[in-house]
């Protein structure tokens, strides 16, 4: 049985944010929800998170990820305190303890599938996920015997300038034997330069404690201010771009261009440069995207293309061209074969196939058929000041460049609407709709000339 714990109380002083340190967004989810996600591999029978400063923030932002157990500490005396608030809710507990910090969010599941592995085979009474860090500066240094037996960990400030040299550090992951751990969490001392209530001392008491190395040292980087959290967004970047590009997807200039590994792509797909995919989006083969694009949430079918635009949760069937200067939000739909031109913006509205949006309109709140041609400037007024209101534009109709749909409105199939009409009530199928008044003309009329 592995019970797991994540430490997640601390403000993160580093980060000089109002916000505490886990709940800082890394390529669109915070730094503990990632820590969460790295469990995937393995099933603990429990969760259990450690929170303290603004933890009402780390709950809320945690509330859906099912049957967590908050544990709650007050005052933040260390990540070895931290540990000890357990002591009451795991009283009985048999199992191993997995603990992680909430504060290193790129490790592999493999990874602590590996240390829990080891853990168990070895019937240690702690194991520790070490690693060589090319700059340790900051990290606990780990001290080893010739068997890989562990010896001490002593933090970077309170170690002495040969501990220093020493580059095998402390990820901050480890397993341990709960009973074990219990026995010897009420013997910790504050004894060290910042005064807390260190965990690594825990395995002074404890045997036996073996390490396990991890391969990649980027998976443990410890995110404590802006610039480890920017390097962490690189290292994610990377394994993203990586895997995209191993399974088919071409990338020009890929460091221009930003993925969230959320993102599904399809082989053959394009991504030009400065574009941007975000969320839950799923691009489907031999797509065209960018440059200059943002697509959030949304799904694009196979064959479309997007240029210079924005795409969010929305969808776009097969062989559509969007852009370039479209705007698509708030669950717009656009069916295949369609063209979704220069500084259009289409929100919630659904668009049937072969239907053509070619020219500087907004379309809000409608559905629109098969075959259907929107002239220039076509707007839908789909707001009365109070409600919004649909408009309905059947099969095969056509709306002449500038003309007004006064919501709620509903435009029969092959219609027509006059250039510059406001359409405010009606259009039956087969018909042509004026909405306008009747041009002047009168003959021989000239300004006449100022008498001064
Ligand atoms: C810790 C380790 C260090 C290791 C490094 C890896 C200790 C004493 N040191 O140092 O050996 O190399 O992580 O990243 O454990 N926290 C609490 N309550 C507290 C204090 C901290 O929940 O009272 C949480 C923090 O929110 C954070 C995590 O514990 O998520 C680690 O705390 P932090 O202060 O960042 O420890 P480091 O100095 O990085
Ligand atoms: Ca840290």
């Amino acid at each position: 049985m592995v019970a797991v714990a994540i430490l997640a109380a601390g403000r993160g002083t580093r980060m000089k944010s109002d916000l505490p340190k886990v709940l800082h967004d890394l390529g669109g989810r915070t730094l503990v929800a990632r820590v969460l996600e790295s469990l995937s591999e393995i099933q603990p029978s429990r969760r259990l998170v450690i929170i303290g400063y603004r933890g009402e923030l780390v709950q809320v932002a945690l509330q859906s990820y099912p049957d967590l157990e908050f544990v709650e500490q007050t005052q933040q005396l260390g990540t070895g305190h931290a540990i000890q608030q357990l002591l009451p809710h795991l009283k009985g507990f048999t199992g191993d303890l997995l603990v992680l910090n909430g504060d290193v969010p790129l490790l592999r599941p493999q990874t602590i599938q590996l240390l829990l592995a080891t853990h168990q085979e070895n019937k240690n009474a702690a194991t520790i996920l070490t690693a060589h860090l090319p700059n340790p500066k900051g990290y606990g240094r780990v001290f080893c015997d010739g068997q890989n037996r562990l010896q001490q960990i002593v933090e970077d400030r309170d170690c002495t300038a040969a501990q220093k040299q020493n580059h095998r550090i402390n990820a901050g992951v480890y397993c341990f034997h709960w009973p074990d751990l219990e026995q010897v969490l009420p013997n910790l001392k504050a004894e060290n330069d910042q005064q807390e209530y260190y965990l690594t001392d825990a395995v002074n008491f404890l045997n036996p404690v073996t390490v396990v190395d991890v391969e990649d040292y980027q998976e443990i980087l410890g995110i404590n201010d802006r610039k480890q959290l920017a390097t962490a967004y690189d290292i994610l970047q990377e394994r993203v771009k990586d895997k995209w590009m191993a399974a088919g997807v071409t990338l020009i200039d890929p460091n221009s261009i930003t993925i969230d590994d959320t993102v599904d792509l399809a082989p053959d797909v394009t991504i030009e440069p400065q574009t941007h995919l975000r969320g839950n989006t799923k691009i489907e083969a031999s797509s065209h995207i960018g440059p200059g694009s943002l697509i959030e949430n949304s799904h694009l079918g196979a064959n479309t293309k997007v240029f210079y635009s924005v795409v969010s949760d929305s969808t776009v069937a097969a062989g559509t061209t969007i852009g370039p200067y479209a705007h698509l939000r708030g669950h717009a739909s656009i069916g295949e074969g369609c063209r979704v031109g220069n500084f259009v913006e289409i929100k919630n509205t659904t668009i049937g196939s072969r239907t053509n949006v070619a020219h500087l309109s907004y379309l809000g709140d409608a559905t629109l058929g098969e075959k259907v041609n929107i002239g220039a400037g076509t707007i839908t007024a789909n707001y009365d000041g109070v409600n919004k209101h649909q408009t309905i534009i059947g099969n095969g109709s056509k709306t002449g460049a500038n003309s007004v749909l006064v919501a709620p409105v509903t435009i029969g199939n092959n219609v027509t609407i006059a250039a510059g009409s406001a359409i405010t009530e009606d259009v039956p199928d087969d018909s042509l709709a004026i909405g306008r008044s009747r041009q002047v003309i009168k003959p021989g009329w000239r300004l006449k000339p100022n008498s001064d």
